[in-house]
């Protein structure tokens, strides 16, 4: 059974360990909304060490909302190849050109007209407005439901919205005036003290006089999660065509899944060497030599890939294709993970 939760004390607890301990991350180097932002989206779906290096590229590239606004999709992609998600960075271009238009290029103070901007949800406005502007909105993530769930000892599956709801409620009634510190401070002690996939790290956690999970023992089973659902299986055979030293790609369609993005073309199913041959056939190109053939896997949220790579030279650089050198493959062409593991030596 969950305790009634007092957590009145917590922030006088997290902030001056928030002071001592945190990592410096280049997040955090300012609170500029923009900075603010685009760390929040990407983190939302990617380890903090991986997402230092996209974020200071990013940057580095579009540094700040207009040119954001204005860059080219492809340009976009590549700067996000490898991350996933990729209709995410589409709504951080949208976001950009509607924060241009209405609100003359300055990010919206608003908690309100933050959450009503192209791919913010309750997440991202929460981090936004408390961490930029410090303003007491929460930002319930995963490593912020998993603290409170233990310091509360609160068995409700952190997935279901309801549960999620009640944190934000909760957490909201405790902000301090340090909001943007507040919401940092929670975010890293569920990153790092009160980690996910071990156990809790109690000795060393300054809420531990707090923690009902740490007085009760339940800390280590907590949270609970719902019963994941089966993952859709989908076989495929994706060819990696070469000629005089090109490489056939082709545009995915507009919608749906890696919607836009470049790919090697790629038929349904796990085909028989015979069988891939004559699927070359029919895309109007003439194989010459089989390289070799390698099965790789890839998963998305809700389906696995199993695919079946075949490396096949073939005699004029035709069919339906672009052909692109390495050298535009690697600085171009935003390749989705999926098919870049064929790609990487
Ligand atoms: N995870 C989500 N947001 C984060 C942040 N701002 N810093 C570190 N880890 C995070």
């Amino acid at each position: 059974m969950a305790a009634t939760p007092n957590l009145s004390e917590l922030p006088q607890l997290l902030l001056p360990w928030y002071q001592q301990n945190h990592r410096e991350l280049p997040w955090r180097t300012d609170r500029q909304p923009y900075h603010i932002w685009l760390s929040e989206i990407k983190l939302q779906q990617t380890r903090v060490e991986a997402v230092k290096g996209y974020y200071t590229r990013f940057l580095a590239t579009l540094p700040d909302i207009p040119a954001l606004a204005g860059c080219d999709d492809e340009l976009l992609h590549k700067l996000w190849e490898g991350l996933g998600y990729y209709s995410r960075v589409r709504n951080l271009k949208k976001a950009a050109q509607v924060i241009m238009e209405r609100y003359d290029s300055v990010f919206p103070t608003n908690h309100a007209q933050v959450l009503a901007l192209p791919g913010i949800g309750a997440y991202t406005a929460g981090a936004i407005c408390s961490i930029a502007f410090n303003q007491p909105t929460p930002a319930v993530d995963g490593n912020v439901l998993r603290v409170v769930s233990r310091l509360t000892d609160d068995p409700s599956p952190i997935d279901l919205p309801d549960t999620k709801r009640r944190v934000n409620r909760l957490l909201s009634g405790i902000y301090p005036a340090e909001a943007g510190d507040f919401t940092q401070a929670l975010m890293e002690l569920g990153a790092t003290v009160c980690g996910p996939n071990r156990a809790p790290d109690c000795g060393n956690c300054p809420c531990k006089g707090l923690c009902v999970g740490f007085q009760r023992g339940t800390a280590e089973n907590l949270p609970v999660k719902s019963p994941k659902r089966e993952r859709r299986q989908e076989d495929r055979t994706v060819f990696i065509l070469s000629c005089d030293g090109r490489f056939a790609l082709e545009k995915r369609p507009d919608k749906g899944l890696l919607a836009g993005l470049w790919q090697f073309p790629n038929v349904p199913g796990k085909l028989d060497t015979r069988a891939a041959l004559d699927a070359v056939t029919a895309m109007g190109l003439h194989p010459r030599e089989l390289l070799r053939e390698v099965e790789k896997t890839h998963i998305f949220t809700h389906i696995q890939w199993n695919m079946k790579g075949i490396y096949l030279e073939v005699a004029e650089a035709g069919g339906s294709f672009l052909w692109f050198t390495e050298e535009e493959i690697n600085s171009q062409a935003a390749l989705p993970t999926a098919f870049r593991q064929f790609w990487e030596k």
